[in-house]
C-alpha cells in the first residue's frame, strides 16, 4: 500500500511563528526535506521508463507550473511512517489571498496560526474565510506561543471561543485547535509536559490520523484528458491511450465511460498507472492512462465520465473568482483565456455581481471591478463549451484560472458556484434568487406542470438523490396533502388557491428549518405561485420553480391514473387543462421538457445546476 498522502496548506503572519512551525514539523519528524520542486521531478523523472514523463505531465504541482501560475508557495515534502505530506507555504504578506488560492486548493487541510498574546485576528478571520471559500475539508487552528501566556487553558478556551463564534458563519465541516509552542516544541510532535490539561493528540499526530479519505469524491467519475498518448508496448502494437489524473470517481476496467463533449459511449478495456504498471481500478488524483475499446477521436481539454453521471456542459458559468493582478483590473466586459481542467478556451465576464470583503465578508453589489486579492461573485461567459462540475462537488472540476492574452500571466483563479446555461437542456436562471438566499441551507423546490406532466416522478428523484447524500429533505406531493392537511379542499379555483397557499406556507417552514422542500403540485395559477415565491423571498428562503412543461396532448395520453379519460367522459369536472386552466410559467427557474431525459437525469441536472 502506498503512504497516503496529506496536503497541507498553512496560513498566518510572519509572526505568528509559522516559519518556526513548519521547521519545528520538519526537523523533530526527522525526515529530510527539500524545497526543490526540480529535485522531485528529477526523482520521478529518473523513475524511468517511458511512462515517467506522463507521471511528470499529470502532476498536480507541475500542472500549476504549466499554466504559468508564478506564485511565492514554497512547496516542502516530509514524510513519516504513516504518511506522506506537503506543506503549501503561503507567505502572510500583502499578497495572501492570492498565494493562499493557488497554494491552498488543492489542500486537505489548512493550519492557521494564531499568537497565544494576541488572539483571533482580522487576519485570522480572513484565512479561515478563504480556507472555507476554498473547500478545504480540515481546518485546524494551532494557538502557538502558549510559553507566552503562562500554558494558559483559560486563554486557550477563549480563542478557541471567539474562533467558533466566527466559523459559525463559515462553512466549516471539521475544525480543530491544539495549544502549542513552535519554539519550544511543545505538541508539535510531543506531547507538551506544560499543558497537561490539554488532552487532544500533537499536531502532528493529528496530521498523521486526521482522517481524510471520505473527503474524496468517489462517486462522480471524471478525468479531463490531458494528452493523448501512442505508447509502444511489449506486443510492438500501436495503441492509442487517454492520459490524465482522475478528478473524481472511480475508473475501472470494463466500465462504460462517455466521451465528452461529443457525447460516445465506449468501454475502458486498459488502465496503466504512472509507473506504467497495469491497473484495475483508476481513482481520484491518480495519474493514468487508460485505453477504450473504440476508436473514437478525443483530445485533450475532453473528458471521460459516466453515461448516466455528467458534468456539467455549459457556456455560462457563475463563479467566486480571486483577482491576482496587481497592474490590471477585472471589469465586465473583459476577454480572457480560461483554462478549466485541461481545457482551454477564451472567454468574456458578462457580470460583475458583487464584491466581497474578505474581512467582514460584506457584499458591495455597486463594485464595478476588481483589484488584486479581491474576491467577486461574477459570471462569465465562454467561448468553448466548458466540461465542469459546481466546485463544492468537484475541487477539481470546478475550478478555472483567467489568463491575461498579452502578457500570458494568470490574473484570476475561480471557483464555479452554478452553471448558468443557455445551451444544455435544463435551463437555468440565477437572477431571481438573492445572492442571500443561496447561502442558506433550506431552500423549496416547487414543480409545476399538468396532472401527468412528470411532476411527481422528478420530485421523488429529487428526494431520493438528497436524502441519498444525507441531506433533510421532504417530499410533499399534492395528491398526499390532499389526504390530510388540504383534505377539505376540492378543485374550485378558490379551493386550489387555498391548497397552493398552504402548501407553500408550510413548504416555508421546513425550508426555515433547513429542510429542502420538494413541492410537487398542478398549482395553475400564476399570482399563487408567486405568491409562494414571495413567502420564501420575506424569509430569505431560496425558491426555485420548476415547470414540467410536458404537452397536454403527452399527459393524456399517458393518463397514469385514468383522469383525462374520466375528464373527457364528463366524470369529473374542473380538470386542470381539460375544463379548468393552467397557466403556464412565463419565467421558470427551471424549465424541463420530455426531450429532457429520465427523471433521474433530470433530478440529477437539477441538484448539479442549482448547486444543492
Ligand atoms: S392543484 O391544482 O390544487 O395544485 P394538486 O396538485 O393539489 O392540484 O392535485 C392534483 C391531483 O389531484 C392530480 O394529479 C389528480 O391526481 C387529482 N385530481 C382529481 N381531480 C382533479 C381535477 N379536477 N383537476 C386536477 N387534478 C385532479
Amino acid at each position: 500500500m502506498p503512504k497516503e498522502l496529506l496536503r497541507l496548506a498553512t496560513a498566518g503572519s510572519v509572526d505568528d511563528g509559522k516559519s518556526t512551525l513548519i521547521g519545528r514539523l520538519l526537523f523533530d519528524s526527522k525526515t529530510i526535506f527539500t524545497d526543490q520542486l526540480e529535485s522531485i521531478e528529477r526523482t520521478s523523472a529518473e523513475r524511468g521508463d517511458e511512462y515517467a514523463n506522463l507521471a511528470l505531465l499529470t502532476d498536480g504541482l507541475r500542472a500549476e507550473r504549466e499554466q504559468g501560475i508564478t506564485i511565492d508557495v514554497a512547496y516542502r515534502y516530509f514524510s513519516t511512517p504513516k504518511r506522506k505530506f506537503i506543506i503549501a507555504d503561503t507567505p502572510g504578506h500583502v499578497q495572501y489571498t492570492r498565494n493562499m488560492v493557488t497554494g491552498a486548493s488543492t489542500a486537505d487541510l489548512a493550519i492557521i496560526l494564531v499568537d497565544a498574546r494576541k488572539g483571533i485576528l482580522e487576519q485570522t478571520r480572513r484565512h479561515a474565510f478563504l480556507s472555507s471559500l476554498l473547500g478545504i475539508p480540515h481546518l485546524t487552528i494551532c494557538v502557538n506561543k502558549m510559553d507566552l501566556v503562562d500554558w494558559s487553558q483559560e486563554r486557550f478556551d477563549e480563542i478557541c471561543d471567539d474562533f467558533i463564534a466566527f466559523a459559525a458563519k463559515l462553512n466549516v465541516t471539521d475544525l480543530t485547535f491544539i495549544p502549542l509552542s513552535a519554539l519550544q516544541g511543545d505538541n508539535v510532535v510531543d506531547q507538551s509536559v506544560n499543558m497537561p490539561w490539554y488532552e487532544g493528540r500533537p499536531l502532528l499526530n493529528h496530521l498523521e490520523n486526521v482522517y481524510i479519505a471520505s473527503d474524496r469524491n468517489l462517486i462522480d467519475a471524471r478525468m479531463p484528458v490531458q494528452y493523448v498518448i501512442r505508447p509502444q508496448r511489449s506486443d510492438g502494437a500501436d495503441h492509442r491511450a487517454y492520459a490524465g489524473t482522475v478528478a473524481g470517481g472511480v475508473f475501472s476496467r470494463g466500465d462504460e465511460v462517455v466521451v465528452l463533449p461529443s457525447g460516445f459511449s465506449t468501454t475502458i478495456t486498459g488502465i496503466w498507472g504512472p509507473g506504467g504498471e497495469r491497473v484495475d481500478e483508476a481513482f481520484a488524483s491518480m495519474a493514468v492512462s487508460m485505453e477504450l475499446a473504440d476508436e473514437i477521436d478525443i483530445v485533450r481539454g475532453d473528458m471521460l465520465a459516466r453515461p448516466n453521471n455528467r458534468p456539467y456542459v455549459g457556456r455560462d458559468i457563475d463563479a467566486m473568482v480571486c483577482w491576482f493582478s496587481d497592474d490590471t483590473e477585472l471589469r465586465p466586459g473583459n476577454r480572457y483565456v480560461m483554462m478549466c481542467g485541461t481545457r482551454t478556451t477564451r472567454a468574456q465576464i458578462s457580470g460583475l455581481n458583487y464584491r466581497l470583503d474578505v474581512n467582514t465578508l460584506h457584499r458591495d453589489e455597486e463594485a464595478k471591478t476588481l483589484q488584486l486579492n479581491e474576491i467577486a461573485r461574477i459570471s462569465v461567459h465562454a467561448q468553448q463549451p466548458l466540461l465542469f462540475d459546481a466546485y463544492r462537488k468537484n475541487r477539481e472540476t470546478g475550478s478555472f484560472i483567467l489568463i491575461d492574452e498579452a502578457t500570458n500571466k494568470t490574473v484570476g483563479a475561480g471557483m464555479i458556484t452554478a452553471p448558468v446555461s443557455k445551451d444544455s437542456h435544463v435551463v437555468w436562471q440565477t437572477t431571481k434568487v438573492t445572492r442571500e438566499q443561496r447561502t442558506h441551507q433550506g431552500a423549496t423546490i416547487w414543480l409545476t406542470g399538468l396532472s401527468g406532466s412528470g411532476k411527481s416522478s422528478l420530485a421523488v428523484e429529487l428526494e431520493r438523490r438528497m436524502v441519498a447524500e444525507s441531506r433533510f429533505a421532504y417530499l410533499m406531493d399534492g395528491d398526499n396533502l390532499r389526504h390530510g392537511l388540504n383534505a377539505d379542499l376540492g378543485f374550485s379555483d378558490d379551493d386550489r388557491r387555498e391548497n397552493i397557499r398552504r402548501t407553500s406556507e408550510v413548504a416555508a417552514l421546513f425550508a426555515d428549518a433547513g429542510a429542502i422542500s420538494i413541492v410537487s403540485l398542478i398549482s395553475p395559477f400564476a399570482d399563487e405561485r408567486r405568491r409562494a415565491r414571495e413567502i420564501h423571498a420575506e424569509r430569505r428562503l431560496p425558491f426555485y420553480e420548476i415547470f414540467v412543461d410536458t404537452p397536454l396532448e403527452v399527459c393524456e395520453q399517458r393518463d397514469p391514473k385514468g383522469l383525462y379519460a374520466k375528464a373527457r367522459r364528463g366524470e369529473i369536472s374542473q380538470f386542470t387543462g381539460i375544463d379548468s386552466p393552467y397557466e403556464r410559467p412565463a419565467d421558470p427557474d427551471v424549465l424541463v421538457t420530455p426531450s429532457d431525459g429520465s427523471p433521474a437525469e433530470v433530478a440529477e441536472s437539477i441538484i448539479r445546476n442549482l448547486g444543492l
